[in-house]
């Protein structure tokens, strides 16, 4: 994928936390439609990285290019204007909500401000109209029968799809998923890994996962974090059979 094709590149990343340097000079690229995976053990860093491509930390240093333009790293509050979405590794869904009700939350843009009670408009035509979207996302996760239960009845696995739906509910050209597959069983992630590889006709994806197995026939691309920096990159074989990646994943034992 050549530089120019890139929707998502980021360069020199650096964050610290106090004393401890949670990323060093990390570098990644998301294709058009592309699935990339961000794989390393337990602490690499993974989550801090995708924290700082979806505006919840500040990289100490850094460039981050949109679509070839350099620009400002995101902030969440205009993650959504960039076409950016993203689930968190905690679902975060209101239990006391509806299913549809959680996923109107998204396309409100509310889901990072907290602004709930907003998010039922009182215009009763914008409201029709996000409503109809909701539905829209929650189909195309195969979850449409779940729109009328409250979220804190649902089963893990379809908290994982709600969750999803909410962030495609803003139309993102970027859809970034922290540990997707996270708690669920075989069955549950491959279902998960054809909902990805179905995404992708529509748009680029970026997922975390610490289990390289996980994501192996999911992704394009990978990069492997291990102590905060990329320590290979590259196709699935390519990275399974890299003697850093093969140290760091031993090192573990995940
Ligand atoms: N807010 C924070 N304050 C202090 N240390 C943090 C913070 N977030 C992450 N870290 C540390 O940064 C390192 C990377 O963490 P993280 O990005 O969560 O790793 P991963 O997602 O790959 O498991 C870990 O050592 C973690 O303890
Ligand atoms: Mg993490």
């Amino acid at each position: 994928m050549s530089i120019n094709n890139a929707v998502l590149r980021v360069e020199g990343v650096s964050i610290s936390f106090g004393g401890l340097r949670a990323l060093n000079d990390v570098y990644l690229e998301i294709g058009t439609r592309e699935v990339v995976g961000l794989i390393g053990p337990n602490g690499a860093g993974k989550t801090t990285l995708f924290n700082a491509l979806c505006g919840l930390v500040t990289p100490d240093a850094g460039v981050f290019y949109l679509a070839g333009q350099k620009s400002d790293f995101p902030r969440t509050d205009n993650l959504v204007d960039l076409g950016i979405a993203r689930t968190l590794q905690g679902v975060g869904l209101f239990g006391d909500l509806t299913v549809l009700e959680n996923v109107m939350i998204g396309a409100q843009h509310l889901a990072q401000t907290g602004l709930i009670s907003a998010a039922f408009a009182r215009n009763t035509k914008d409201e029709n109209r996000i409503r109809e979207k909701a539905r829209v996302a929650l189909e195309r996760v195969y979850a449409g029968a779940l729109a009328d239960r409250r979220a804190d009845t649902l089963a893990y696995p379809d908290t994982k799809r709600v969750a999803i739906a909410r962030a495609l509910v803003s139309e993102p050209k970027i859809l970034m998923l922290d540990e997707p597959a996270g708690g669920l069983g075989t069955q549950d992630i491959e279902w998960m890994n054809s909902l990805i590889r179905n995404l992708s006709a529509q748009m680029s994806v970026l997922l975390v996962e610490h289990h390289m197995d996980v994501v192996m026939n999911v992704c394009s691309k990978l990069y492997v974090l291990n102590f905060g920096e990329v320590i290979a990159s590259g196709s699935a074989e390519t990275v399974r059979r890299d003697p850093a990646v093969i140290a760091a994943y031993l090192g573990t034992g995940t």
